[in-house]
């Protein structure tokens, strides 16, 4: 098969898949006090959720984190009859940062459920997450952050395969297996293999604790969608589902985030409502998060009190104007996994930021390493249609990304073709190859034609996501993930955008090398 017909196949391919567009909350099995939600409970709050003020009455789906009733050994949570009762769908959850003892009764409470209520309530399930944040909280942030108690990719691919051995043969069977986890467990080269086990990707991205980057709400759209590009980039083809996101009404102030109910509008306004647009599965946080108790920071749309009665902290109505997120291509034809060879330790990384992707040390000359771009140009999103043509030197900000073809020898034919992108070495001397405003990190996306002199961001088409890098690293070699070359002989082009606030131009370049390159191996 020749690239350039793969390449067409999946263009005519192009359709939103796997998303179905569920909206709900997220819903904990007790309220702050620790007295454990009943029926009763669980049934006012998915009622209060279909009435919200400004919505249509689609806000049905909810997901729980556990399958046990609060303060028992392994009774099914009461918010399975109360979903029964209302015809609320249900994102499950099975709580696994626990010994594989008490991970049975996890598992124990799910096949009661499915024994004791049928189809009643097997065909409300959209999906099952095994765990929830277990991979950030075994992280240096997520230690120091006091964030309890996690499991590590090993223990979650135990449960997750034991939830799939619970479900197999029953009515619930065949229903999506995933997880939820923090973006930046997911952009972890290290968690690849629990990635590699599941149906979605349930992903939790806050702007507001992004406390390292510049996180005003001004920002925190560009931030939320950097997070969830970079984990299209990490998720081997499949589905991400947006399981936890949202903005404070109160609390403190971290960094350049403001919690209030204006901002959370903005964030809603901006966000929710694009998420919504393109129909991704979402699990916003939350209903009412201040019950028995105000948390801080506290992200309810409706304040302590009556669910009922009282209106949202915030208009929930969606701007007109608000457009689908154009930022990623759901392919029901997915592409080739990226993979990374996964060799390089990235332990020598002293950021506490979360990396994604193994370094490389730059080599002295590039015998191994096919050719720098035939064409390199940038463009600029914020003048979508006007050219730059071609140029030496590439740019990446916020605004700018930079189109490279590459012209694959036939010798190609058939093997895997790694993507690397080099960071020049840190410069000392009037002269350096780069300017680096702003630290960052990009991804890549192969296009579906290659660029041209006139190419701009009105008319350069598609793009299927390669892989990521994060953070760049100066005089490092990273690389961004690997694809089959194909038939060989043919012009492909790459689309290199800024991630997570990048700012930089640097000229392309061989000695030292400098930029994009790709090596065929095997
Ligand atoms: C990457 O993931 C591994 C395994 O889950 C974890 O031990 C490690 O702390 C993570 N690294 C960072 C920087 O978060
Ligand atoms: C976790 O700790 C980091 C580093 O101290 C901080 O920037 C971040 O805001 C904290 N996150 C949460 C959720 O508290
Ligand atoms: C938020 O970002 C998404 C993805 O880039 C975009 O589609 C949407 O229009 C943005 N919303 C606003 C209000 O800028």
């Amino acid at each position: 098969m020749r690239f350039s017909t793969a390449l067409l196949a999946s263009a005519a391919a192009l359709t939103v898949s796997a998303q179905n567009g569920y909206k709900g909350f997220n819903y904990g099995a007790n309220f702050m006090d620790g007295t454990p939600k009943t029926v009763n409970d669980f049934e006012y709050e998915f009622n209060a959720a279909k009435q919200l003020p400004g919505t249509n009455g689609d806000w049905t789906s909810a997901r729980l984190y556990t399958m046990i009733q609060h303060g028992s050994t392994n009774t099914v949570i009461e918010a399975i009859q109360a979903a029964i009762n209302t015809k609320t769908s249900l994102l499950l959850g099975l709580w696994a940062s626990v010994p594989s003892e008490q991970f049975a009764n996890e598992i124990a409470a799910l096949k009661a459920a499915i024994a004791q209520y049928g189809t009643a309530f097997t065909d409300l399930v959209v999906g099952i997450s095994v765990g929830s944040e277990d991979l950030y909280r075994i992280t240096p942030t997520g230690i120091e952050n006091k964030s309890g108690v996690g499991a590590s990719p090993d223990q979650l691919i135990d449960y997750i395969r034991q939830t799939r051995s619970a479900i197999e043969g029953t009515t619930l069977a065949g229903a999506p297996v995933g997880h939820v986890d923090t973006w930046t467990a997911y952009v972890n080269g290290s968690n690849n293999g629990v990635i590699s086990e599941l149906d979605f990707l349930g992903m939790d991205a806050y702007p507001y604790f992004q406390t390292t980057m510049a996180n005003s709400i001004e920002n925190a759209n560009e931030t939320f969608y950097d997070a969830y590009d970079v984990t299209v980039a990490a998720s081997q083809g499949k589905p991400v589902w947006v399981t936890e996101t949202g903005w404070p009404v109160s609390g403190e102030q971290q960094n350049q985030a403001v919690a209030s109910p204006e901002n959370a509008r903005t964030f809603w306004a901006e966000t929710t409502c694009s998420l919504l647009k393109a129909n991704i599965n979402l699990f916003f946080y939350t209903l009412q998060d201040a019950q028995m108790g105000t948390p801080s920071p506290s992200f309810g749309i409706k304040p302590a009190g009556d669910l009922q009665q009282v209106q949202p902290l915030w208009d929930l109505s969606c701007p007109a104007s608000a457009k689908p997120s154009s930022r990623t291509i759901p392919l029901s034809d997915p592409p080739p996994a990226p993979t990374t060879t996964g060799t390089t330790p990235i332990s020598s990384i002293t950021s506490t930021s979360t990396s994604i992707g193994p370094q490389l040390p730059v080599p002295t000359s590039l015998d191994e390493v096919f050719q720098i771009p035939q064409l390199l140009i940038p463009i600029d999103h914020s003048r979508p249609d006007t050219p730059l043509g071609s140029q030496f030197i590439g740019q990446l900000s916020p605004t700018y990304s930079t189109l490279v073809n590459f012209q694959f020898p036939a010798s190609f034919a058939g093997k895997l073709c790694t993507f690397i992108f080099y960071m020049p070495p840190i410069a000392n001397g009037w002269w350096s190859p780069y300017q680096l405003k702003s630290p960052g990190g990009l991804s890549v996306s192969r296009m579906l034609r290659p660029a041209t002199v006139s190419t701009t961001p009105n008319n350069l088409g598609a793009t299927q996501p390669i892989g990521a890098v994060y953070p760049l690293t100066l005089g490092q070699g990273h690389v961004v993930g690997s694809l089959p070359c194909d038939g060989g002989g043919q012009t492909v082009g790459f689309q290199i955008s800024a991630l997570a606030g990048l700012d930089f131009s640097w000229y392309q370049s061989v000695q030292p090398p400098v930029g994009l390159f790709v090596r065929a191996n095997g």
